[in-house]
């Protein structure tokens, strides 16, 4: 069986986060085909194209990371609207110095995850617009917003309601047939 590795970013530095939970009950749930990581963002200064001429040691071990993925998950909250900042910049990050960005041509899904009723929406639709801009090839269907995440999960941060694991777990399968088509190697 083919094996493809997954970067999952998570927009999220909380140690509680539901986004967090979120990405590694994915992980979890995934076909056997699919080797999710999560790809650490919390100690990525912010953008500033100054700094290009030498580059943060943790922007570059980000970058070969996703470079070396052969695909991305992006696991975006919702902070106004939109997605948080931390992500926000962890793409900044990747897509930069122009012409070299290390997500470019990956296949890529994104999930949001809120409390609240609406699941993100926003986010996640901000999120999408960004990875048309990156050329990265984007799971349409299922769209997957995840609301009400606050009593989604058990105290072992498994996923407690049997109908959201059972999307989840078809969400990763469609994941999983998007890669296969669309991965370089
Ligand atoms: C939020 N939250 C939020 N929720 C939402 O559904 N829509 C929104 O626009 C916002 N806006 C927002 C702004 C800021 C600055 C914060 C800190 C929070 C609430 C948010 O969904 C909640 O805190 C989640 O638990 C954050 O995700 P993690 O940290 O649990 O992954």
């Amino acid at each position: 069986m083919k094996t493809y590795s997954v970067a999952a970013l998570v927009g999220s530095l909380r140690k509680e986060s539901l986004s967090r939970k979120t990405a590694n009950a994915l992980a979890a749930l995934g076909p056997a085909s699919l080797k999710v990581q999560i790809v650490e963002i919390g100690a990525l200064s912010l953008y500033n194209a100054d700094e290009e001429a030498t580059p943060p040691a943790p922007w570059v071990e980000f970058r070969d990371k996703i470079r070396t993925a052969d695909a991305l998950l992006f696991v975006t909250p919702e902070y106004n609207r939109s997605t948080s900042g931390v992500l926000k910049n962890a793409i900044d990050i990747g897509s930069r110095p122009s012409g070299k960005s290390v997500f470019n041509a990956k296949p890529g899904a994104v999930i949001s995850v809120s409390p609240g009723a609406m699941g993100a929406f926003g986010a996640n639709q901000h999120v999408r617009q960004m990875l048309v801009f990156l050329n990265v090839p984007t799971l349409q269907q299922p769209e997957a917003y995840i609301g009400h995440a606050d009593k989604l999960f058990d105290q072992q941060g498994r996923i407690a309601i049997e109908s959201t694991r059972e999307f989840l777990e078809r969400f990763m399968q469609s994941f999983a047939d998007w890669i296969a088509t669309n991965a370089k190697n």
